[in-house]
């Protein structure tokens, strides 16, 4: 996949991760492990910047998925996310998260709104998807504010460091996204 930089406004930005972002996106991991922990079963697994590193160059080493970005806040690293692509079926899940200090801001949302609008205009993908537990209702909010629809619940769908939980399916069709009164 190509790297991405998009520019979102008010200091905003979301690029490709590389190699010399490990430090910075491990220091983020490290500064929000509690917030992490319940949701992140990479979380305990993310002990130093080598293994951020690893994560970066598996990232970039995949032809389909785009699951290594991070968020730039007026030159800050805020988050990361990204999109795992199922080719065969044009579908992508997207994924994300925020530190602390700038989670309530709306920027996940904005983030997604762009990475959603990417899916089907330049990706040529029809639908996206974007799972959440059930319990985590910031998630869940942010699926729910992007007018995804709640689809299905898989019950004991994700493992996390506390266990399985049930994981609520939320999807949106392109129409669905392209329809004016979204
Ligand atoms: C889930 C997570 C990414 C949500 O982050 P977030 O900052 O709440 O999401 P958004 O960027 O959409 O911000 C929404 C909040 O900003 C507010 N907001 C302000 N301006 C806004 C705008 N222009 N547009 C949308 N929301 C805006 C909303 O009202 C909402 O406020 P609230 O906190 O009172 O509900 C974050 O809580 C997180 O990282 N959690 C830990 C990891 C995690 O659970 N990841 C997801 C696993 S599925």
């Amino acid at each position: 996949m190509n790297p991405i930089y998009w520019d979102l406004g008010d200091g905003v930005a979301v690029r490709t991760y590389t190699l010399d972002d490990a430090e910075e996106a491990f220091a983020l991991v490290d500064a929000n492990r509690e917030r992490l922990h319940p949701w992140m079963i990479w979380e305990p697994q993310t002990r130093s910047p080598a293994d951020t590193r690893a994560f970066i160059q598996r990232c970039l080493a995949s032809e389909t998925d785009m699951e290594g970005n991070g968020i730039w806040v007026d030159g800050r690293l805020a988050g990361s996310m990204g999109l795992r692509v199922d080719v065969s079926d044009a579908g992508a899940e997207i994924g994300y998260w925020i530190g602390g200090d700038f989670e309530g801001r709306g920027i996940i949302t904005l983030a997604c709104r762009r990475f959603i609008d990417f899916a089907f205009d330049e990706l040529g993908l029809h639908r996206v998807e974007l799972c959440a537990a059930d319990t985590n209702t910031r998630s869940r909010s942010v699926a729910e504010r992007l007018g995804m629809r709640q689809e299905g619940v898989l019950r004991g769908g994700v493992r996390t460091p506390q266990g399985f939980l049930d994981l609520v399916i939320y999807g949106i069709l392109e129409d669905e996204w392209r329809a004016p009164a979204r």
